[in-house]
């Protein structure tokens, strides 16, 4: 046995319940204040957020609170993003102000978990550079968190851990769920993974293969997560409507959908995101038809090229992309669409970028997520030539942008005076307003009681600036009017 398999082993094969108990006496007496302070940050995606929620849910099994103010914490915890260089660098900014916290506080725990954790070359670096960062652990093996942090306390050695090869291919159900409390909304992961292996993208290294949870499971959570009177639902996955392909007894998306959409409730269900490889005219007809479904989808074109797409292997071309527009559309006259870009792939040439625009002006998104192409070690694309200097790559960002905010001017003054549905979600960020979101997931302003928050009101829009809608809400509650919607 080699020398990684034995500690492996050694941490791993330790009782969870001991361990908790144990870690929670620990840190009782090492608390600088009453009780333990743990102060977690999130980088990335809404899987990452789904992640940390069961962090948070296991460290308060072993005793912890939470603070928001990383120099009170008795542990700081990042769990981190790799999909874009800049994620990895504000990653490493805040690991490097750990170095003053540390000295300042020695009993300080310090942690690292999430993608960036998963790639070797992040955790070599780590080891030589960051040397005041305790526990770097991966994707994998979040529910071991009692059993890490039991061996660091007993050992006080550093510990760099991402699990045996077996580790990605499970799924482990009934870890508690710590979620911020006041939410409206939750996530809900019903598969993990990715087997697509999109030139350009990290995800499939540090997330391993596609594999889906039991149905049984998430309509458990989901029933739940009803009762407890959330009122949008997001399911997630990182393609999400390949789910349920790997299960004994393979089912799909739409069955799914359709399971779920039969819980009783006064609630929405949305889902991110779909691969347009995988959306099918199914899918469209089970949300056309669910009671519970919003009508919008956030589906990732990438680039509006063939030459480009097939070069980021996405098995998909801008005609077939049009197409599934146009049958969502036709099985839901109201849906919205909203979609990721990137610019800049390596070999993409002006002329070919210029068909990304004209995407935006054919499909009509709502709204774009939208990103210069950068290279990640390990994937297809890193080592393909990139002619393009960054600064004309920014220029055509800026272009992309434009168009869209051109588009946006053309097409949010027929909102006006459209009646919407909103869920209402709490203050605008300057607190004047109640904020909600749309059933086409847009944004949308009223002057309101604190008493609508976390219900369906009907708006009626009287102004539509660029990306934000503001109307007045009309009467009582949407459920008080209708009964149910
Ligand atoms: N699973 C989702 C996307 C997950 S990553 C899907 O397939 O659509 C989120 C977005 O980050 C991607 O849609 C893509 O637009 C962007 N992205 C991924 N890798 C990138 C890279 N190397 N450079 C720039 N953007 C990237
Ligand atoms: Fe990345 Fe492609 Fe998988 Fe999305 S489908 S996570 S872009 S490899
Ligand atoms: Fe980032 Fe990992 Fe999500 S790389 S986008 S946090 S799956």
């Amino acid at each position: 046995m080699s020398l990684k398999k034995q500690t492996e082993h050694a941490i791993f094969s330790q009782n969870r319940g001991d361990c908790i108990n144990a870690v929670a006496q620990i840190m009782e007496m090492r608390a600088t204040g009453a009780a333990p302070l743990a102060y977690v940050t999130t980088y990335g995606c809404q899987q990452n957020v789904a992640d940390s929620e069961k962090i948070k849910g296991q460290l308060e099994e072993m005793g912890f609170s939470f603070t928001q103010d990383p120099d009170l914490a008795d542990l700081i915890l990042y769990n981190t993003c790799a999909i874009r260089e800049n994620a990895e660098s504000k990653v490493f900014g805040k690991i490097g102000e750990l170095k003053h916290k540390k000295s300042k506080k020695p009993s300080l725990i310090t942690a690292m978990c999430g993608c960036m954790a998963e790639q070797d070359h992040v955790v070599e670096r780590v080891k030589k550079s960051y040397p005041y960062l305790d526990l770097v652990f991966g994707t994998h093996i979040i529910h071991y968190l009692p059993q890490l942090l039991f061996t660091f306390l007993t050992n006080g050695k550093r510990i760099f851990e991402n699990g045996s090869e077996d580790e990605d291919k499970q799924i482990i159900e009934d870890l508690p769920i710590k979620r911020d409390s006041g939410q409206v909304g939750a996530w809900l992961t019903i598969m993990y993974g990715c087997n697509h292996f999109c030139s350009y993208c990290i995800v499939p290294y540090v997330r391993g293969r596609e594999r889906s949870r039991e149905p049984e499971a998430i309509e458990q959570e989901f029933r739940q997560l009803v009762e407890a009177g959330y009122k949008e639902i997001t399911l997630l996955g990182q393609n999400v409507n390949a789910y349920g392909k790997t299960l004994k007894n393979p089912i799909t998306f739409s069955d799914l959908l359709r399971r779920l959409d039969r819980v009783e409730g006064d609630y929405r269900i949305r889902f991110m995101s779909p691969h347009p490889k995988d959306a099918t005219p199914e899918l469209f007809e089970t949300m056309a038809q669910s009671e519970h479904i919003a009508h919008s989808l956030h589906l990732p074109l990438q680039a509006g090229n063939n030459r480009v797409l097939k070069a980021m292997r996405r098995n998909y071309t801008r005609e077939q992309f049009l197409e599934l527009v146009e049958q969502a559309r036709a099985h839901m006259p109201d849906i919205t669409f909203t979609t990721d870009l990137i610019v800049g792939f390596p070999g993409e040439t002006y002329e070919e970028f210029l068909e990304t625009v004209d995407m935006l002006q054919k499909v009509k998104f709502n709204s774009l997520f939208t990103f210069i192409y950068s290279p990640r070690a390990g994937t297809k694309a890193a080592v393909m030539e990139d002619h393009v200097p960054a600064q004309e790559k920014s220029r055509w960002f800026q272009e992309l942008w434009k168009e869209q905010e051109a588009i946006v001017a053309q097409t949010s003054p027929a909102m006006v005076g459209t009646v919407q549905r909103v869920l209402v979600q709490g203050y605008n960020d300057k607190k004047t307003m109640l904020m909600g979101k749309t059933e086409g997931n847009m944004n949308c302003e009223f002057i309101g009681d604190d008493s609508l928050i976390g219900t369906f009101v009907h708006v009626k829009i009287t102004e539509s600036p660029n990306f934000a809608l503001k109307g007045t809400v009309l009467n009582e509650p949407i459920n008080d009017i209708t009964g149910g919607y």
